[in-house]
């Protein structure tokens, strides 16, 4: 990839400042279902977010499978990460402002939009960023740690060039620079904060899904949450199929307690474990898995990362169904066709795997258990609402999960109504389950 990003380059600034303190700072934001406003029916909304799903999962796998780990810096060259989201946000870029919509991806690290002068760029909805309109751009400088926690640095003319390739097609290359984002929509209240290292993309390819850019939320240096003050975050996901806004709390207003989340429940917390292979991604160690009363018989093993990396638990807000280990799904499976008083079915259009007739014949009852997925020191409650669909309009009521040959990803489905905090300074995932319509 190449040069003519470098020889169309740039209005050249000063350099950006070393990164400041940012102790206070903090906002909240909408956060937009992807398909909120396309009018789907929801028989569409769940084919279109397991379409997106398989997307996803393909794309992480290739590039798992793309590089195995050998040590930590082969590690850190792997670039792991879906292009496609759920869930968009508002922000603006540069003074004055520039509104667009971006992708928000926990998969991922980078926060990018498409740069002027474009040598290929995708169609956006808005017009592309124009650094040299720009009062407040700044390069990054090649000696930077920003520059250097990119996958691919590399120094070109004092700037720090970057390629950032998506694990399906999709990939962005340019100059890693710095600016002024402005966070909430044109009319709301917003908040402004300088200095965010962010890939002014030159060459860029993939689908953007109707908007400019994307917003990374991993765990890595480059990521919004890592650039920020306190590195943390909070959201908040209103049901499925509500349109509903769910809400997105960064820095010092990620806050989690029973107070402000209006739940009777105790706020859990559960470690995050890096997995040196991804090490963007949000791994927890699982370590089992209840229907009701009963513990299911899988070995936690199953949940284990494997050497080359593959495998292991993490939590995703880009992929919607949770895609769950064979071995588990087996056993929440035979379980579910054991206590239920229907008659299993497979393959129906909604190609989940696990269905059962719905309604049920007017004299059986039907009562679905709660899960529970065993955390290291937290147990998480999943509501049969966020397991299991019903589909009127074929007539099945399915398991919401997908059968995984290695790894588990706890998928949005199952986070609805929860409040999670992502705590990256202490390494900790918290959650409590909340009506996130109302708070
Ligand atoms: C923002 O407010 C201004 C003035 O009230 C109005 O003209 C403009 O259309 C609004 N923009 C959006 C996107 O709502
Ligand atoms: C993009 O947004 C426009 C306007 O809201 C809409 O008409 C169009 O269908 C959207 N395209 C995609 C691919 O979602
Ligand atoms: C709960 O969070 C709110 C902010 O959302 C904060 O004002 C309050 O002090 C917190 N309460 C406790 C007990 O931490
Ligand atoms: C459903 O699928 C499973 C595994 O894919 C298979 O073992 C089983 O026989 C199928 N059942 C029916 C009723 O087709
Ligand atoms: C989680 O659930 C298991 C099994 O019910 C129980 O033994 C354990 O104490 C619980 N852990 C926490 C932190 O509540």
């Amino acid at each position: 990839m190449a040069s003519p990003v470098f020889l169309l380059a740039l209005v050249v600034a000063t350099l950006l400042p070393a990164s400041k303190c940012r102790d206070g700072v903090g906002f909240q934001l909408k956060l937009r279902h992807i398909d909120a406003h396309g009018g789907y029916t929801k028989l569409q909304l769940v084919t279109r977010a397991m379409d997106r799903s398989r997307a996803r999962v393909a794309a992480l796998k290739t590039v798992a499978a793309a590089a195995p780990v050998v040590d930590p810096i082969t590690a850190a060259r792997i670039l792991v990460a879906a292009s496609q989201g759920e869930y968009l946000i508002d922000i603006a870029i540069g003074t004055p402002p520039l509104y667009y919509t971006a992708i928000l991806d926990t998969g991922s690290d980078l926060i990018w939009t498409q740069c002027a002068p474009c040598v290929l760029c995708e169609d956006q909805p808005t017009p592309y960023f124009q650094p040299a309109r720009s009062a407040t751009y700044r390069l990054v400088p090649c000696q930077s740690s920003l520059c250097a926690a990119l996958p691919y640095p590399a120094c070109f003319q004092r700037m720090c060039a970057y390629q950032y390739y998506y694990g399906d097609y999709a990939s962005t290359a340019g100059v890693l620079a710095g600016e002024t984002f402005t966070f909430g929509a044109v009319n709301s209240t917003k908040v402004r904060v300088p200095n965010v290292a962010f890939g002014c993309g030159n060459i860029n390819a993939g689908d953007l899904a109707n908007s400019s850019g994307m917003v990374g939320l991993g765990r890595g240096l480059l990521s919004l949450v890592r650039q920020l003050g306190p590195s943390r975050f909070s959201y908040c996901l209103t049901s499925f199929l509500s349109p509903a806004p769910s809400r997105l709390s960064y820095g010092v207003f990620a806050t989690l307690n029973s107070t402000n989340t209006r739940s009777g429940s105790p706020v859990q917390s559960t470690p995050m474990v890096v997995n040196a292979a991804l090490p963007s991604l949000y791994f927890l160690s699982l370590k089992g898995i209840s229907l009701g009363q009963k513990r299911l018989p899988i070995d936690p093993m199953v949940f284990a990362i494997n050497d080359d990396g593959t495998g292991g638990v993490f939590i995703d807000s880009g992929t919607s169904l949770t895609y769950l280990q064979q071995d588990a799904y087996d056993a929440v499976r035979s379980e579910l066709v054991s206590i239920l008083p229907l008659l299993a079915t497979n393959g129906t259009d909604i190609g989940l795997e696990t269905c059962f007739p719905w309604p049920p014949p007017p004299n059986v009852a039907v009562t679905l258990p709660e899960m529970e997925l065993h955390f290291d020191s937290a147990n998480m409650t999943i509501p049969p609402e966020n397991y299991m669909l019903i589909d009127g309009a074929t007539g099945f009521l399915c398991l919401a999960m997908v059968r995984s040959g290695d790894g588990t990803i706890i998928g949005n489905y199952q986070q609805q109504n929860m409040y999670l905090l992502y705590d990256i300074t202490n390494s900790l995932l918290s959650f409590v389950p909340a009506p996130c319509n109302i708070i």
